[in-house]
């Protein structure tokens, strides 16, 4: 199974989540340790949905700098996460890995991986299990800038199921 969906049942971001991403003052924020600020796409309809039938919910814009690596993790505060992808920068990717096993006893190093990149649309929702191992590399020379979405307790399979039983023409 894959670790992301492309969500078909939820329209392009419109323009002003856009702009407001586009024009955002990202500061520098930790746990984790990363460009951030507030969406007001908080109160979107999709969000207060979100948050009705999920509890706690909340959306911000993330910047990955022009010339920035951020390092393969799990994210520690979701499972799961709802994102656009608002600008992106030549060359940049964002990606899974899972390990190359070797057989038992053989002499090895963790040094093998497959990849699979979240080949994102601009402005169309993609669903990312965040529970597996993730990385963006961004060689530059734009910021590479994404909408999210967290619903805190919410499985990635369980949110995929949600949306597809909710379909909408618009966020707000
Ligand atoms: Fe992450």
């Amino acid at each position: 199974m894959s670790n992301f969906t492309y969500i078909t049942t939820l329209p392009v971001l419109p323009d002003h989540y856009i702009n407001e991403g586009m024009a955002a003052n990202f500061q520098l924020k930790f746990r984790p340790c990363s460009y951030r600020v507030r969406s007001s796409f908080f109160h979107s309809k999709l969000a207060t949905m979100l948050r009705n039938k999920f509890g706690t919910c909340w959306a911000e814009y993330i910047s990955f700098k022009a010339g920035s690596y951020y390092d393969w993790h799990c994210d520690f505060s979701r499972k799961c996460a709802l994102n656009w992808l608002i600008n992106t920068s030549p060359r940049s990717i964002a990606m899974y890995r899972e390990l190359v096993l070797t057989p038992p006893g053989t002499p090895t190093q963790t040094i093998l991986f497959d990849m699979e990149e979240i080949n994102y649309t601009l402005y169309h929702p993609v669903v990312l299990n965040t529970h597996h191992e993730h990385a963006v590399i961004n060689p530059g020379p734009e910021d590479r800038i994404l909408l999210s979405v967290t619903v805190e307790n919410v499985e990635y399979y369980e949110l995929l199921e949600w949306l597809s039983q909710n379909p909408m023409d618009t966020y707000d």
